[in-house]
């Protein structure tokens, strides 16, 4: 039986960690679905559309990842797509205490379903969404941290907010 994967996450936005968590799940089972979760944030940078079309075209040429969305309890969203794997990124001892924790109920919530941790390049472990955010709306130098669309994007909306600000 084909192995399916689900790599979820809020990717506000898609960072390279994630780029290299995906890639690595994409060579590790017959097929990944990158699922975005509707709603984590109350308001997100990028929209959902936004973050659906990015991440679909980082992935154009790799067959087996899928991307996707999903509401609801992650372990409902898994079972329904008939997948067999949660894939998540651990990037330093920090992250371990939540994402063992989230193991642990989905795993109680449904034991059919595995949770495997995956770790990215080194270069990438001090990378979230979160701190992109901060350090580019500061001002700061976010090139080579996340795909160049991205890159592009955030460069767009700091120039929509600042001349709607002026
Ligand atoms: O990118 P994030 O914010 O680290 O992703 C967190 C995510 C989406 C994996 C988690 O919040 C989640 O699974 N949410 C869906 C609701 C759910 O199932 N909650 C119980 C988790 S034990």
């Amino acid at each position: 039986m084909p192995t399916l994967a689900v790599y979820p996450g809020s990717f506000d936005p898609l960072t390279n960690g994630h780029v290299d968590i995906i890639s690595r799940g994409a060579r590790l089972f017959d097929r990944i679905i990158v699922a975005i979760l509707v709603n984590a944030e109350k308001a997100p940078l990028f929209s959902m559309d936004e973050r659906v079309e990015i991440t679909r075209a980082v992935f154009r040429d790799h067959p087996n990842v899928e991307v996707d969305t999903f509401d609801g309890l992650l372990v409902d969203y898994v079972e329904r797509r008939r997948a067999q794997v949660i894939v998540r990124g651990l990037r330093a001892v920090s992250d371990f205490e939540f994402e063992y924790q989230m193991a642990l109920m989905n795993q109680r919530l449904n034991p059919r379903i595995q949770t495997v941790f995956m770790m990215p390049a080194e270069q990438y472990t001090y990378i979230s969404s979160r701190l992109i955010k901060e350090v580019f709306s500061l001002g700061g130098r976010v090139h080579g941290l996340v795909p160049d669309m991205v890159e592009t994007r955030l460069r767009e909306k700091l120039a929509k907010s600042s001349s709607v600000a002026r």
